[in-house]
This record gives C-alpha cells, sequence and structure tokens, in this order.
C-alpha cells in the first residue's frame, strides 16, 4: 500500500478550539445534528433547503434509482437568485461581494447590487448571442471577478458553463469545448503570473478554428489592446455586451435536477470525465458546508486561495460564499509574487476571518521561513482551511502555529469535483488531529471496506465508500453514463468508491492516504496517467510510454515518465526537452513530466497492460508485489 510512511508520521496531540472560536460556531453539537442528518434526512435536508429561495417547492427531497438520484424533486428555483437577488432582500445591496485583487494590489471591488446588475448584463448579452436554456459556454479566464460574472450569467439563464482552467494549453482546452459542444467560449486576452502576461486568446482561436458549433467568442480585451478589425460577427467584446446590455433579468426558473455545470476532471483513462453537477442538491449543500465548516457570519471575510478553474473555485469561491451573502477576497497570481509574504500580506490588509488554501502552497511557503508571515498581523484569522490532498502534520502545525498562531482552527476537508461539497473534515467546533481529514459532515455515510465491499476495523487502509446519495453527488459524466455508473458498481454494496484509500481511527477520524487509481495529485491538481501519457505519445518520436508518481516534498507527487522510442530514434537531451514541450501544449504545464527516461521496454501483463506498479516499486526500490502476471 503506498503512502504508509505517513501513517507513522502521525501526530499523536489532539487540538482542541480556542474557546472563543467555539463559542461562535454555528454548529455547537455536531454528533446530534449528525444523526439528525442520517436518521432522519427529509426533516434535515428540508429544513436546510428552506434557508434558501425557491420559486416552487420540492415534492420530495429524494428519490433514489440506484445509482440514479433526483434530489428535491420537482423544486424550482434558480441559483443566482439565491446567490445575488436574495442577498440584496436581506439589505446586502452595498455590502461588498468580492475583492478581485492580482499580483500587484490592484484591486476591483464590485458590491452585491454591482454584482447583480454585471450578471443581469451578461445574461441579455448571452441571450442577445442566441444562448439558452441548456446550451453549453466553455469559460477560460483568468482568476478574476470577470470570471465569475461569466459563470453566474450563464446560470441565470439556465445556460450549462464548462470552466476550463486558464493553465490548460489548447489540447486540453479544445477536447473540453469538443466534448461539451459549446456554442460560446468566454475568454480574455491574458492572465497574468508572476508579473508577466500569459496570452489566452490565442490559444482559444487555435483551439476553435475548426469547430464551428461554437458560434461566438466573448472576449474580454483587458488593456483595451484589440484593433476594431479583431472584433467581427463570431468575437464579440464583453465589456460592450456589458455596456450595451440591460441591467434587468428575471432568472430562468430551473428545475432542481436541471444542469447547472460541467467539470471536466482527470480518471484512469486518457480522456477526462465531465462531472455533472445539477442545480438544487448542489446549492442546498455548497450552501450548508460553506456555512458551518467555515462558520459564516455577517461581517466575515473568507479567501480562498483556489482557482475557478477547479471544483474548489466553483463550490468555495462562487456558489457556497456567495449563498451565505459573504464578502470573499479572489487572487489572480501565485502565492510568491512579488514576494512570499503577498499573502500574508493580503490576509492583514483585508483583515481576512477565513483562509482556505492546499497543502502544496503551505509547504511552499514554510520553505521561505517563519519570519515570512511573522511581519504581518494575522490576528483576524480564525479559520483556516486545507483541501486538495493530504496534508502531512508538519505542514498542519506549521499552518497552525504560523499562520494561525495557535488561535485559530484548522479544518482539512476531504472532497472530490463528483462530491461537489465537502464531504469529510473537522468542524470548527471539536477537536481537530493533525494529518486526519476528520468526521463525516451531514448526510454522508462513508466506509473502510476492502476490494469486496466488507467493512474494515479501526486503523487499517482500505478503500474509501459513500454508502449513500447526497444531495451535491454528480449525476452523470457527460455524455458517458456508463464512465458515471462506474463509480457506484467498482465496489459490491451499491457504494460510491471515492477512488482513495483512508483509515478511520476509534474516535472515527478519517484519514485520508492519497489516490488507489492510476491518477496523479501534482500540486493539488489531478492529473491522470494515462492523460499524461496520451500526451507524450503525440510525440512522433515516441513508441510507447508510462508514467508514475513518485513522492516529492513540496508538490505531493512528481511526474516522471518512462518512455519507448520508436525504431530509428537514439535517446538525448534533445528529445527528453521535446517531449516536455510536446506535453505543455497538449496539456498544460502543470502536467508535464519532472523527468523522462528512456527504456528499452515496458514491463506489461500478458494481455498487454502497462503495469505501472511495477515500474513505481522499482524506482522507489520498494518490493515489486505480485508480478505473476507480468509477460516476461
Ligand atoms: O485524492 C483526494 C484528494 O483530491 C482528490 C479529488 O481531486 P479533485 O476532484 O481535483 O478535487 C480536489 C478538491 C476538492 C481526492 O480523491 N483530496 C482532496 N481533498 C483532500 C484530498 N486528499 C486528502 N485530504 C484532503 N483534504
Amino acid at each position: 500500500m503506498e503512502n504508509l510512511e505517513q501513517v507513522h508520521l502521525q501526530v499523536k496531540e489532539i487540538f482542541y478550539p480556542p474557546e472563543d472560536i467555539k463559542k461562535e460556531c454555528i454548529v455547537q453539537d455536531y454528533e446530534s445534528m449528525y444523526k439528525k442528518s442520517i436518521e432522519n434526512p427529509e426533516e434535515f435536508w428540508s429544513e436546510v433547503a428552506s434557508q434558501l429561495h425557491w420559486f416552487q417547492k420540492w415534492d420530495k427531497v429524494l428519490e433514489w434509482n440506484f445509482p440514479y438520484a433526483k434530489w428535491f424533486v420537482n423544486g424550482k428555483t434558480n441559483i443566482t437568485y439565491n446567490c445575488l437577488d436574495a442577498n440584496i432582500e436581506k439589505g446586502r445591496r452595498n455590502k461588498v461581494a468580492y475583492i478581485s485583487v492580482d499580483e500587484e494590489g490592484n484591486e476591483k471591488k464590485l458590491t452585491y447590487g454591482e454584482l447583480l446588475e454585471q450578471v443581469n448584463r451578461l445574461a441579455n448579452g448571452l441571450k442577445s448571442l442566441g444562448v439558452s436554456k441548456g446550451d453549453r459556454v466553455s469559460i477560460y479566464m483568468p482568476n478574476t471577478v470577470e470570471a465569475v460574472i461569466s459563470m453566474l450569467a450563464c446560470a441565470r439563464i439556465g445556460a450549462i458553463h464548462s470552466v476550463v482552467f486558464a493553465g490548460f494549453s489548447e489540447g486540453a482546452l479544445k477536447l473540453r469545448i469538443n466534448d461539451a459542444k459549446a456554442k460560446v467560449v468566454i475568454t480574455a486576452t491574458y492572465t497574468k503570473r508572476r508579473g508577466k502576461k500569459i496570452p489566452l486568446l490565442p490559444i482559444v482561436k487555435e483551439a476553435i478554428y475548426d469547430l464551428d458549433f461554437v458560434k461566438n467568442v466573448i472576449v474580454w480585451d483587458r488593456d483595451r489592446e484589440l484593433e476594431e478589425s479583431e472584433f467581427s460577427k463570431k468575437f464579440v467584446s464583453f465589456e460592450e455586451l456589458i455596456k450595451t446590455s440591460s441591467p434587468y433579468f428575471n432568472p430562468e426558473v430551473m428545475d432542481s435536477e436541471d444542469p447547472l455545470f460541467i467539470l471536466y476532471t482527470s480518471g484512469t483513462t486518457g480522456k477526462p470525465k465531465g462531472v455533472l453537477h445539477t442545480v438544487g442538491g448542489y446549492m442546498v449543500n455548497t450552501y450548508l458546508t460553506t456555512k458551518t465548516v467555515f462558520n459564516i457570519k455577517e461581517d466575515t471575510v473568507y479567501w480562498c486561495t483556489a482557482d475557478i478553474g477547479w471544483i474548489t473555485g466553483h463550490s468555495y469561491i462562487v456558489y457556497g460564499p456567495l449563498l451565505n451573502g459573504t464578502t470573499i477576497v479572489m487572487m489572480e497570481g501565485v502565492p510568491v509574487y512579488p514576494h512570499p509574504g503577498i499573502w500574508w500580506e493580503y490576509v492583514d490588509k483585508y483583515r481576512v476571518n477565513v483562509f482556505y488554501t492546499a497543502p502544496t502552497a503551505i509547504r511552499m511557503l514554510m520553505r521561505f521561513g517563519d519570519e515570512i508571515p511573522a511581519k504581518y498581523d494575522l490576528s483576524s484569522l480564525k479559520i483556516l482551511g486545507s483541501v486538495g490532498e493530504p496534508i502531512n502534520p508538519e505542514a498542519w502545525l506549521w499552518y497552525y502555529k504560523n499562520i494561525g498562531r495557535g488561535k485559530a482552527v484548522v479544518v482539512d476537508t476531504w472532497w472530490q469535483t463528483e462530491t461537489g461539497a465537502h464531504m469529510i473534515t473537522t468542524l470548527p467546533c471539536y477537536p481537530a488531529k493533525p494529518g486526519k481529514a476528520g468526521k463525516p459532515l451531514f448526510g454522508v455515510v462513508p466506509d473502510i471496506v476492502d476490494k469486496e465491499g466488507n467493512s474494515l476495523p479501526p486503523n487499517t487502509i482500505g478503500h474509501l465508500v459513500i454508502k449513500k446519495p447526497w444531495p451535491s453527488m454528480l449525476r452523470t459524466c457527460w455524455g458517458e453514463p456508463e464512465r458515471y455508473e462506474k463509480y457506484w458498481k467498482e465496489i459490491p454494496g451499491n457504494v460510491y468508491s471515492a477512488g482513495d484509500l483512508a483509515t478511520i481511527d476509534e474516535d472515527g477520524y478519517i484519514m485520508i492516504l492519497g489516490r488507489a487509481d492510476d491518477v496523479l495529485s501534482v500540486a493539488g491538481h489531478r492529473i491522470g496517467n494515462a492523460e499524461v501519457e496520451s500526451a507524450i505519445i503525440e510525440h512522433p518520436a515516441v513508441a510507447e510510454a508510462a508514467v508514475i508518481g513518485k513522492p516529492n516534498e513540496i508538490k505531493g507527487e512528481s511526474i516522471k515518465a518512462f518512455v519507448v522510442l520508436k525504431e530509428g530514434y537514439t535517446p538525448s537531451a534533445e528529445l527528453v526537452e521535446e517531449i516536455k514541450e510536446t506535453v505543455k501544449e497538449v496539456l498544460g504545464a502543470i502536467a508535464v513530466p519532472d523527468e523522462i527516461e528512456f527504456v528499452d521496454k515496458l514491463p506489461k501483463t500478458r494481455s498487454g497492460k502497462i503495469m505501472r506498479r511495477v515500474l513505481r516499486a522499482k524506482e522507489l526500490g520498494q518490493e515489486l508485489g505480485d508480478i505473476s502476471t507480468l509477460e516476461d
């Protein structure tokens, strides 16, 4: 089993929440609330959903037709009504919704009233281009409030957004636009990273040149540098569209089970899966988890450092915090530019109360030394969140001591693109154990089982499964229902298989150890081994490739590729660079292997399947395990 070493690294200490935080907790009695959510889900979820606005109330909370679930059956709502209009009705018109900052300290603040107006204008703009309910819109934007406006404008008219991380290159972008058959793409001229402009528009142009179904590209011309001639019937200006459209728009009445968005994520094959989330259940659970895990109050200032291109950005930069009427900080750029204290500078400047980031960033920032965060006043912080990969106790303790100064709680939230919302985490009201995510959230029934689905005793490593449907669960994989069903059929017992290895201790705390399948976690980004292999094979000299993950102190995992060259090619340093460049073009910089080794052949099973496991064990000097199926 992988990552076993982490089990031995556990910190035995238990960290109790400081009294002042505990006193303020929205959830005071986790155990009884959890019990109710499991024993009486109808009543529990009805109460939560009733805190939101519905045009028409649901008839039934859940209809479970294994493995297909419908939540809040026949309920009618619009998530943007709850994100925007409902907040204005509650007196938050002039409350700041977003503080969108870049690396240079430029900020754009938008109140709830202003956000609603911008969203309505773009919604009208999209309508004028012929986009309607059910159409797909791809969004390839920097991590700025303009991206949020784009997502919300889609949701307002009932179009399905498909956000593509702006770090992906044209191959990955094209695949996603093509799979979703997007009618419109929303993009910007560039995004900023380390003070440099990274062009986005040229990548979109490359990606769509032969995709006739893309009717329009809406371009946010950030520096007004495009010539008149670059706009056409097809390429329209984001700002013009907003300026010339009406600020009034009646939100589309959406059925609870109408699609809200598609978000592509890596699986074990070369093609990413289009995870589909629907309106009602996703809305209710992102609302509840944001509120209870981050203890959102009227004056909370909240900052999630993710990018809107990932699920964390969707659920916890956009929908969850807006549903709670929060003031949200978002930043375009990297954590170390222009200096490695930039995040702490912003925490200090904006008096951030809730800060949510990934272990990989914490491990990177740790390296710059304790004196960097020590320069700032971080006393506003109350809750520190972690997400995306296991947080090692060392990073947990550094976060707790140097950022939280022992006065804030750390919540380690386990969840996935597929789960839509947090599933397992400690809540601020009960003690945390470094390295362990914690207990299940409301309505979540996890178990640790063997491959046959038998429950395992405490402290035994097994597969993490979820035994009951939950409101924000994925509903299908876009165009590939068989891939959706696989989640529920992988392990016997009609359970959802998360694909992670985990253990549970005698107090019910779950520790996530990492993926059980061929999916890598590089700097908290989920990348399929097979996806990188397919990209490598696009290089004309490559016959075959196998990719493995190696433990990496900062990134969690680094990528190593074993490459077999075609007849007539010889290994060289130039070929290494060329292959890396190919991966960068096809997938993007995040998927480029750190190491490439040329080999004569790859270990395979007799049926021809590459045994990555054997390569990995050899690379790491571990036992080879069962190799009876090895070809030779
Ligand atoms: O392996 C788990 C890891 O990230 C995977 C989900 O990746 P993705 O869909 O990209 O979503 C990431 C953000 C929610 C999981 O299967 N993972 C996520 N959170 C944690 C984690 N591993 C350990 N601890 C976590 N808190």
